[in-house]
């Protein structure tokens, strides 16, 4: 006798109803990056369909984003000047403090993420203080929990710390807790690996680094059980929500994550994952809408329960069609 699978792929009935994992628009966080001036909505080179907003235009664009379904964006700022310190990351009229506030007030229900590092304000492009040529974890921890107050009293929702410093969750937490913000979240990039797939965020969020690389405190791709190790001790410090970083390629990652952790687990489809879809697309190599669907739905069956996708907006508009 033959068994016979393909019974339960015969109509679209069938198939949807033994479908193992749906696709949502509430699963969906959008990056958006923030600058200073009036009416910029600046494209991005190597990110075709993505644009560097100033204040103004980011309201307009959380807007149809709300409108869309989509529940939640992460912010990234380009400040107008940088130093050895990263000092405008936790100024109160920071770039990101500004547009924390002006989201509130236009579309409070939105739920406001922020990335928290060094890296986008300090001129030598590092994600921590640079002490003896090395970058100062203690001395970092700091200047991220001030970063991360900032945040929180200027409204933001939940706090993404992506600097990859030992320690800076529980940093943040105590510091969240000694200001009086015990309600504002912590999805921490937890296991974030060192990986050639965030260039073109890099141009676009001005954040290269000047000088060497950032393999001394992101993860070498070439291990999986660190990531069990980063998970737990985020886990242990108190993160609420953690974060697999990339995703495309590290989807066994995601998987294992998922697998010990009892937190809701993101995974962040990073810059280079989006542009070398969009650049088959553009070239009309690949079916870019079937392909972006197919990719994010694959990084929820392996064990994503959010996804930070610059596809949220052009994945809501095909779910929602
Ligand atoms: C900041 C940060 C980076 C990304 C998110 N937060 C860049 C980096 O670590 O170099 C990458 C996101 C992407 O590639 O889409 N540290």
């Amino acid at each position: 006798m033959i068994i016979r699978p393909r019974r339960l792929r015969k109509t679209p009935a069938i198939r949807a109803m033994v479908r193992e994992t749906d696709l949502s628009v509430k699963d969906f966080i959008a990056p958006l990056f923030v600058k200073p001036g009036k009416g910029l909505k600046d494209p991005i080179k190597s990110m075709p369909g993505q644009y560097q907003f100033s204040l103004d235009m980011l309201v307009k664009e959380v807007k149809e984003l709300w409108t869309l379904g989509i529940l939640s964006v992460i912010l990234f700022g380009l400040p107008d000047k940088k130093d050895s310190m990263g000092s405008r990351s936790w100024a109160e009229d920071g770039i990101v403090q500004l547009a924390i506030q002006v989201i509130k007030k236009h579309v409070p229900d939105m739920l406001v993420v922020t990335d928290v590092c060094l890296c986008e304000y300090t001129d030598h492009g590092h994600c921590g203080l640079i002490k003896h040529n090395e970058v100062d974890n203690d001395a970092t921890l700091d200047l991220l929990a001030m970063q991360a107050v900032s945040h929180a009293r200027a409204g933001a929702d939940i706090v993404a710390p992506s600097d990859m410093m030992d320690g800076r969750v529980e940093a943040i937490r105590n510091a969240l807790d000694a200001n009086n913000y015990q309600n504002t979240g912590i999805l921490s990039y937890a296991v974030k690996y060192a990986s050639a797939f965030y260039g073109p965020f890099r141009d676009a969020a001005d954040s290269a680094p000047q000088y060497g690389d950032r393999k001394g405190y992101q993860m070498d791709p070439a291990n999986a059980l660190e990531a069990l190790k980063e998970a737990r001790l985020d886990l242990e410090e108190g993160a609420d929500m953690i974060m697999v970083k990339p995703a495309l390629p590290y989807l066994d990652i995601i998987r294992r994550v998922r697998e010990i952790s009892e937190v809701p687990l993101a995974a962040y489809n990073v810059s280079g994952e989006y542009a070398m879809l969009k650049a088959a697309q553009i070239k009309g190599w690949i079916d870019g809408e079937k392909a972006m669907l197919e990719m994010l739905l694959c990084i929820k069956r392996a064990g994503a329960d959010i996804i930070l996708t610059y596809f949220a907006k052009e994945a809501a508009i095909t779910l929602q069609s």
